[in-house]
């Protein structure tokens, strides 16, 4: 079957099955481009809180579908390969941050949206890669200790912003930490009009050579409003599709040819096309986890308005 053909059956079975496609930008450009919206986490999770369409197809990884459930529980949310997860978000599991949480129960617990509904159980409040700082500033005007989770480098990077003091959770996206120092050097050697900008994924020393640093979404909003021409990208490769869609007279470079994650990778075409039509590979999440992970999602989106 031809990509032209599969987009025919699965435009019809969207009016059909009142059902709507959901895309992280580091989908394939294929999945991209049949989605009917395509956005970082935080964009993602607000339009799953609004829509009306009765089936949410979630194109990428296994705690976004989830995030989609939480916020529309009425709805039949898909997520087209199960196994598609995410390395950092296993990084915490539910018996250690419960520990945590029970050891320390005046502490805010804010959590990195890349986390399991079993973990967000226990936290206080969500954030992402695009309101991260700001979330965190909100908390620490409260003045107690703020446990930040999992992931270490967007924790560091906003202690380094804003003075705030936090406890770091152990975890990392393993494909944005993997960039190096050296990798920017060299391929600022390359393309000396380039201008380097990155995900707050990547580690402090990668994110100190970037002269701007933002969501996936924002990362695309600040290459297409710049008059700049080149850009050494710091983030997972998916978002170039995007970039050259928005500026076809502009030219981007991936900082590593290692930034690629294998998890989103793993939904094909053929595996959206399925699952819109044989309706497989529901998300379910047990009643109770869902009633308490759902309160620091609504909380995010509230600060996020
Ligand atoms: P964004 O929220 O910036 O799209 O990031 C999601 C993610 O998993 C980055 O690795
Ligand atoms: Fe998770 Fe890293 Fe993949 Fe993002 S790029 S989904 S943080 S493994």
């Amino acid at each position: 079957m031809t990509k032209e053909e599969m987009y025919l059956d699965i435009n019809k079975w969207k009016k059909e099955k009142n059902a709507i496609i959901l895309a992280h930008y580091y989908q394939d450009g294929d999945i991209q481009d049949i989605a009917d919206y395509v956005g970082d986490s935080l964009a993602l999770a607000q339009k799953a809180s609004k829509t009306d369409a009765k089936i949410i197809v979630f194109c990428g990884v296994h705690f976004m579908a989830e995030t989609a459930k939480l916020l529309s529980p009425k709805k039949k949310v898909l997520l087209p390969v199960m196994e598609a997860g995410c390395v950092m978000a296993d990084m915490m599991n539910e018996k250690d941050i419960k520990k945590y949480r029970e050891e320390n129960p005046d502490t805010i617990i804010l959590m990195y949206v890349n986390s399991t509904a079993a973990c967000k159980q226990y936290a206080d409040c969500c954030v992402t890669s695009s309101n991260a700082l700001g979330i965190i500033d909100y908390y620490a005007k409260e003045g107690k200790k703020i446990l930040y989770g999992p992931d270490k480098n967007l924790g560091s990077y906003a202690m380094k912003n804003s003075n705030v003091q936090l406890d770091l959770w152990n975890g990392f996206c393993g494909i944005h930490n993997g960039v190096k120092v050296s990798d920017v050097e060299d391929a600022m050697k390359l393309h000396p009009n380039a201008e380097f900008i990155a995900h707050p994924e990547c580690n402090l020393d990668v994110l100190s050579k970037a002269s701007y640093i933002g969501s996936t979404k924002q990362l695309i909003e600040y290459v297409t409003k710049s008059d700049k021409k080149e850009f050494i990208i710091g983030t997972e490769m998916g978002v170039i599709h995007e970039m050259e869609k928005k500026n076809p007279d502009k030219k981007f470079y991936l900082v590593s040819p290692r930034l690629k994650c294998y998890e989103m990778k793993l939904t094909r075409l053929e595996d959206l096309y399925n699952c819109l039509k044989n309706e497989t590979n529901e998300i379910f999440i047990d009643e109770e986890v869902a009633k308490k992970a759902v309160k620091c999602v609504d909380k995010m989106l509230e600060l996020s308005k």
